[in-house]
């Protein structure tokens, strides 16, 4: 099952993201996480492990995808997870990280060779039934617009307690919903009463242990929560 989690910014799609990878991990599963948010470095901190070298190097970097995209179809031709070269993962209790790329530098151009390579290699990325793919996005979601959610099998949109999150949510279902993909939504920091004002299929309170967790760039704890968000896509 290929799972993309996405939502407005700082609403918490990494952290949604590692939670659902772990607590599949916990479950005997195999999951790959894919970072393909261009700007933030941030996911890895979330499993305690540094990050790996950007897959689009394995492509011969973005200049070369950009000049010729549509070799990054190629390149993949029905890949499984066990044939991603070492040097492009980082793995974790069952977990494997890879990004697809990051911009690093002044002027080095926009993410779309980065969205192109994501949404190919998800297209040709073969799975066992053990296996499970979470994709954590860049916020918004330019994404859709550039078909990434084509192969995938469930959307997670998360929101958080503000307007423009909730409307972005909105947008998201309606999209998830025209191009008949499975969507769940999930509630992150919300309290007692902020929770009333969204309606959601699974929430997620204000945790001060991942609150601290993020600022101190630590790993994020498993927290109970998890477990009902999974088992919504799982039974
Ligand atoms: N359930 C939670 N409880 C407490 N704090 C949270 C929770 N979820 C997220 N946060 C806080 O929100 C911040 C942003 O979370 P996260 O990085 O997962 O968001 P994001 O949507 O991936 O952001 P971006 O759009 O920048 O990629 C975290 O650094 C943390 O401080
Ligand atoms: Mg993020």
């Amino acid at each position: 099952m290929k799972i993309l989690v996405c939502g407005k910014g700082g609403c918490g799609k990494s952290v949604v993201a590692t939670l659902i990878a772990k607590e599949l991990a916990r479950r005997g599963k195999s999951v790959l996480v894919i970072d393909m948010d261009e700007s933030n470095f941030g996911i890895y901190k979330n499993f305690g492990v540094e990050q790996p070298k950007d897959f689009i190097q394995y492509l011969g970097g973005r200049k070369a995808v950009k000049e010729k995209i549509f070799q990054a179809r190629e390149g993949f031709n029905k890949m499984t997870i066990d044939d991603i070269p070492e040097d492009f993962v980082v793995s974790k209790d069952n977990i494997k990280i890879m990004a697809i790329g990051k911009i690093r530098e002044f002027g080095e151009g926009c993410a779309c060779p980065i969205g192109a390579v994501a949404r190919e290699f998800l297209k040709s990325l073969r799975l066992r039934d053990n296996e499970f793919v979470v994709v954590d996005t860049d916020a918004g979601i330019e994404h859709f617009g550039r078909g990434v959610e084509e192969s995938c099998d469930l959307i997670v949109a998360v929101v958080e307690p503000s307007y423009e999150s909730m409307q972005l949510t909105n947008k998201i279902v309606e999209i998830s919903n025209k191009i008949g993909k499975r969507v769940i939504t999930v509630a992150n920091k919300v309290d007692d009463e902020t929770s009333k004002f969204i309606k959601a299929d699974a929430y997620i309170p204000f945790k001060r242990e991942i609150y601290l967790a993020c600022l101190k760039g630590e790993e994020v704890p498993p927290i109970d929560e998890s477990k009902g968000i999974v088992e919504l896509f799982l039974t």
